[in-house]
Formats: C-alpha cells, sequence, structure tokens
C-alpha cells in the first residue's frame, strides 16, 4: 500500500467518472479526497462507491491488495477546494465537457496549487491548448482520458500541452500504471486524440455499409463482437496485420494493393440523419428498447462482461 505520506489524490466533480477514479485511486492505496460544488453529489457518490466496492469485493473483482473496508477508508468528501488540494500529488478534474466551466475550474486552481501537483483533465475531446492556455502552471497541466466504465477498460489517453513538462506525462504515466491502469502517450494533441478516431473510423464505414445496404445494422455490429473484436480484446490492428503474414514486411507486400484498392472505395463523411438514422435506430431497439430500464439492464450485462475480460486479460501471460 502507498503510504498517505506519499500524497493525496483530488478528484474535481463526483459524477460517473470521477467515482470511478476515485476507486481507482483508492485501489492503489492513495487517500483520496472527492470535491464538488454540490453536498448531495458527494454523499450519493461516497453512498455510491460503498456499494460499488462492496459487490467488486463479493463477486472477486476488486482490485487492490487492500480490503474493501481499507479502500473505502481512503476516501473522503470535501467541499473547500483549497483545503482538498493542499499536499495533493494528482488533481484529476471530472466535471462536465464545458470548455468554459473547466477553464474556470483551472483558473482557480492554477491560483492555489504549489509547483510539484499534477493537474490533470478527463476531458474526452477537448484539447490540451484550449484547457491550459495561459495558466501559470501549465508545465503541470495533460488531459488524462479514460475509457467508461475505466473501471474494467484500463486504457488511459495522456496528452499534453506543447509547455507541458516530460517529466509531468512521466510521473502521470507511472500513476496510472500503479492503479492498474494502461496508460498511452499522445505525443501532440489532436482533434479525437487516438481512441475516438479509431472508433469514429470504424462508425462511419459501418454507417456507410449499412447506408449502402450492404449489410442490416445488426449483422454489421455482429462483424465487430464476433469478429473483429474478439482479437482487437488482445492484440492491435498492427499487431493483427503482424501476425497475419510472415511478419508486418510481408503483409505490405502480400495485401498493401488489396487494402488501398477497398480504401479507394471508402464514401464520404455520412451525415448521421434521415432514412439511415431510422433504420439503425429501429434495429438497435428491437435489441434494446431505448428506455430507461432496458438501457440500464443492458450496460449492467456489458459491464458484467467487460469485468470478465478484465480478469480474463489479466489472467492470461502477456507472451
Ligand atoms: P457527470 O455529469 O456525471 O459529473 C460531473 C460532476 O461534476 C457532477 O458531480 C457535478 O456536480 C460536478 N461539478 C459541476 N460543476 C462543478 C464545479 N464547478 N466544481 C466541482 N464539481 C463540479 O460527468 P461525467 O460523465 O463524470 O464526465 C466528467 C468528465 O469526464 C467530462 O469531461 C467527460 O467528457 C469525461 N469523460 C466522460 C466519460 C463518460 O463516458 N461519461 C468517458 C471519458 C471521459
Amino acid at each position: 500500500m502507498a503510504s498517505p505520506a506519499a500524497g493525496v489524490v483530488v478528484i474535481v466533480g463526483s459524477g460517473l467518472i470521477g467515482r470511478s477514479w476515485a476507486m481507482l485511486f483508492a485501489s492503489g492505496g492513495f487517500r483520496v479526497k472527492l470535491y464538488d460544488i454540490e453536498q448531495q453529489q458527494v454523499t450519493n457518490a461516497l453512498e455510491n462507491i460503498r456499494k460499488e466496492m462492496t459487490f467488486l469485493e463479493q463477486s472477486g473483482s476488486l482490485k487492490g491488495s487492500l480490503g474493501a473496508q481499507d479502500q473505502l477508508s481512503l476516501i473522503s468528501g470535501c467541499l473547500n477546494i483549497q483545503e482538498a488540494v493542499e499536499g495533493a500529488l494528482h488533481i484529476q478534474e471530472c466535471v462536465p465537457e464545458n470548455l468554459e466551466l473547466k477553464k474556470k475550474i483551472f483558473a482557480r486552481l492554477d491560483q492555489i496549487i504549489d509547483d510539484q501537483v499534477v493537474l490533470s483533465s478527463s476531458t474526452s475531446c477537448l484539447l490540451p491548448s484550449q484547457l491550459f492556455a495561459g495558466l501559470a502552471h501549465v508545465q503541470q497541466c495533460l488531459v488524462a482520458h479514460p475509457v467508461n466504465p475505466p473501471y474494467y477498460v484500463p486504457l488511459v489517453e495522456l496528452v499534453p500541452h506543447p509547455e507541458t513538462a516530460p517529466a509531468t506525462v512521466d510521473r502521470t504515466h507511472a500513476l496510472m500504471r500503479k492503479i492498474g491502469q494502461s496508460p498511452v502517450r499522445v505525443l501532440k494533441e489532436m482533434d479525437g486524440f487516438v481512441l475516438n478516431r479509431l472508433q469514429y473510423a470504424v462508425i462511419s464505414e459501418a454507417w456507410r455499409l449499412v447506408e449502402e445496404g450492404i449489410v442490416s445494422p445488426s449483422d454489421l455490429d455482429l462483424v465487430m463482437s464476433d469478429g473483429l473484436g474478439m482479437r482487437y480484446a488482445f492484440i492491435g490492428p498492427l499487431e493483427t496485420m503482424h501476425l497475419n503474414a510472415e511478419g508486418m514486411l510481408s503483409y505490405c507486400d502480400r495485401y498493401s494493393e488489396g487494402m488501398k484498392h477497398v480504401l479507394k472505395t471508402f464514401g464520404p463523411i455520412p451525415e448521421f440523419s434521415g432514412a439511415t438514422v431510422e433504420k439503425v435506430n429501429q434495429a438497435m431497439c428491437l435489441k434494446v428498447p431505448a428506455d430507461p430500464e432496458h438501457l440500464a439492464a443492458r450496460r449492467r450485462w456489458r459491464d458484467e462482461c467487460l469485468q470478465r475480460l478484465a480478469k480474463l486479460k489479466r489472467q492470461m501471460p502477456s507472451q
């Protein structure tokens, strides 16, 4: 267990993502201060975390070497930002995705933090150059973008501002590894970072294939869940190329002309509207009706699948 003297982690915003971060940092033995503007949000968050950790312990999926009770005792709520950040080693901002709100919070934090703490945003799509422009502590700032649900999907994209100190990225990388996450370094900021660019490329072609009547929406999803996705849970697209021939050079030698031929037939950016959205929506609602109960039940099922997959990935030797 990391000793509390090693530092404290502050979570700013105790919603869906803030709660997950709090659980992850506590699993690594860190003391966590959960800050929010709303007392009720903090109370709900602490209660929700208690239930979640108890469930995870019972199902054998609690992360870290401490029991649920010990992890829970590391997390406390806080409504005073100045008190919260005192002596902190890392601040993880998790307020709603609104540039003006986030900038306001970073400007406030910039006034009260020391020169040591790392200031990190969970933003899904705002660029570091927008978020951290003009801050005195810009060298200590970066984006650490998690994937939902972070407890079961360990990837974290680390995206620096052009002025972020390399040591800030290194420290955050080490911290993420310490709490069992899987950090990647995005070397330069870019719209969509890496994960969403890949995701949107897939969504875009999926949409065109359905729009052009090549495949039904439900079969399209099967191509991913029972095809590509099976491999992608363990190896990425580049390693897939490497393994699908006698190495990468052989793959490019054999398949590059064929790939380029197919890629030239890709269409323009879809509108995501009109008849196609009706068709896709109808197919999705047939499978999962779009009311809160059915959606919540399906999300629970998805999270259980991810939980078991995470367990399998931990058990598999990395070779
Ligand atoms: P959320 O709406 O569940 O939680 C936001 C929390 O921030 C609420 O508890 C709210 O009371 C609090 N808050 C609002 N103003 C505040 C302020 N001035 N100071 C302190 N707390 C304040 O939002 P969620 O989904 O947790 O998202 C947070 C961030 O994480 C966003 O930037 C989002 O883009 C990012 N993210 C979200 C993912 C998701 O799937 N929900 C995935 C990856 C990143």
